[in-house]
């Protein structure tokens, strides 16, 4: 059998589209390999968000064209390389350009085709020795309407992309050029794809989109659904235990969605709402749509509507004309809000992107030391968050074999990995929610013994 390995950078709506990508290939006979050695064919699966990501790809590419040097010269059987994701779209001819290794270039839009393009590519290898084959339309067709039915592999939790695209403009941001317009799905295809994935087994959905509160598709009943109504249809499908969704904008978040918080059980208390920045003048460079105050209101809607909603963010650091005050708003808010969890990067310069072209752009150092204070900041607020989890009760979805005998590892409500001693009866919980009371806490994770009435578990 043939064998393909994707190598996924980003978001998760990259692992998501990897999945979809294997699943493209299987009917042709390739099975999935985590070892790019043993591949015939080699997909980089790339994320064009900040510039480390997109350079790592071309020291990938460099590796893999060493890598066929020397099968070639050990007789060993030939590569296709191949790079798809948001640099490829971003790039498309150039990249050939840049990395003549690569046979072949492909976008988000466009990777329903990609059997076809394969075996183009393969052809022109075999007859010129070196293929060029590009792809990075936005096409007319559904992409997922071309694609194979979605699986899981023995996982209880799954990614389900239901919105793509961003018009949203923040003017540090690739997205809507790399993956286009917001383009939403309509609620029947994501309800028989929820259906399919609960069938197989799956107890958790997480719902997938660049701007995924931005949804508004195509209702059953022939209406425009928003993201709430769509959530609170899934919610009613027997089987599904837990129901999440990313990646949030603040001026998305509605009255209907922050009230189906408060309503759904299994809607999980963690919301990944990011605001970049506490700084109103920074917000407002940025293009963001609402200043600081805006959004501690929010947050304090949905804690009133679902008290113990945890919250998580993205931040950007020395966006251009950040000031120590600045940074300091950024700070306080942080601190304010209290994070479970948090993620933030320096302002990195994209081409083609309005703040890219500001003056006072931030050194590098500034930069590096505003990071390093935020993720302190951000680091004791996740440990805090963990800590005061210590003698709760929680459902932890257990998701795998931990380090020890014995050891599941899973995820609470509140995304925190949780560490459960489950005896000898470890092995047949796991894709299992199990009742657990957390005994003590990390930094980054919690740990956790059955609940005391034993194995109950639910799903
Ligand atoms: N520089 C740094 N971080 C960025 N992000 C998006 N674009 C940039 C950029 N140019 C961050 C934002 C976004 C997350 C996915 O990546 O915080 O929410
Ligand atoms: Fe990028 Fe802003 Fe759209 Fe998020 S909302 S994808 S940060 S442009």
């Amino acid at each position: 059998m043939k064998k393909i390995h994707i190598k996924t950078y980003g978001c998760q709506m990259n692992v998501y589209d990897s999945e979809r990508m294997a699943e493209a290939m299987a009917p042709e006979g390739y099975a999935q390999t985590d070892d790019a050695a043993a591949a015939d064919v080699v997909i980089l699966n790339t994320c064009h968000i900040r510039e480390k990501a997109a350079e790592k790809v071309y020291s990938d590419i460099g590796r893999l064209r060493e890598l066929r040097q020397e099968r070639r010269l050990a007789g060993g059987k030939d590569l296709l390389i191949g790079v798809g994701g948001c640099v490829a779209q971003a790039e498309g001819k150039e990249m050939l350009r840049r990395a003549p290794a690569v046979d072949l270039v492909f976008g988000p839009q466009t990777y329903h085709r990609l059997p076809a393009m394969v075996r183009a590519a393969l052809t022109e290898r075999q007859t010129a020795g070196q293929a060029r084959v590009i792809d990075t339309d936005f096409p007319a067709e559904d992409k997922f309407d071309h694609l194979p039915a979605a699986r899981t592999h023995g996982a209880a939790a799954a990614f389900l992309t239901i919105q793509e695209g961003c018009d949203k403009f923040c003017t540090f941001c690739v997205v809507p050029y790399t993956r286009g317009a917001e383009v939403s799905r309509p609620a029947a295809k994501i309800i028989a794809e929820a259906e399919r994935l609960i069938g197989q087994g799956v107890v958790e959905i997480t719902l997938l989109g660049q701007n995924v509160n931005a949804y508004h598709g195509l209702g059953e009943d022939g209406a425009s659904w928003g993201l709430a109504r769509l959530i609170r249809r899934l919610a009613a499908i027997p089987g599904l235990a837990r129901l999440r969704y990313t990646t949030s904008h603040p001026r998305d978040m509605d009255d209907d969605l922050i009230a189906a918080h408060g309503e759904l059980d299994s809607l999980m208390p963690y919301l990944h709402l990011p605001v970049q920045s506490g700084s109103d003048r920074i917000l407002s460079a940025m293009n963001r749509g609402h200043d600081a105050a805006d959004y501690r209101r929010l947050v304090e809607r949905l804690r009133r509507a679902r008290p113990d909603l945890a919250f998580s963010s993205d931040f950007i650091v020395g966006f251009p004309g950040e000031s120590e005050a600045d940074f300091a708003a950024t700070l306080a808010l942080a601190r304010e809000i209290g994070y479970a969890q948090a993620y933030s990067f320096k302002y990195s310069a994209r081409p083609g992107t309005p703040a890219a072209e500001m003056e006072s752009q931030v050194a590098e150092e500034v930069k590096a030391e505003r990071l390093a204070l935020l993720q302190a900041e951000i680091a004791a607020s996740q440990w805090r968050f963990n800590q005061a989890s210590v003698g709760r009760r929680m459902a932890v979805l257990l998701e795998r074999p931990g380090r020890t005998e014995g050891q599941l590892v899973g995820r609470s409500p509140y995304m925190q990995a949780a560490h459960v001693d489950a005896g000898p009866a470890a092995a047949d919980l796991i894709g299992r929610i199990a009742d657990v009371e957390i005994i003590s806490a990390g930094p980054h994770s919690v740990a956790a013994r059955l609940g005391d009435d034993g194995r109950r578990t639910a799903a």
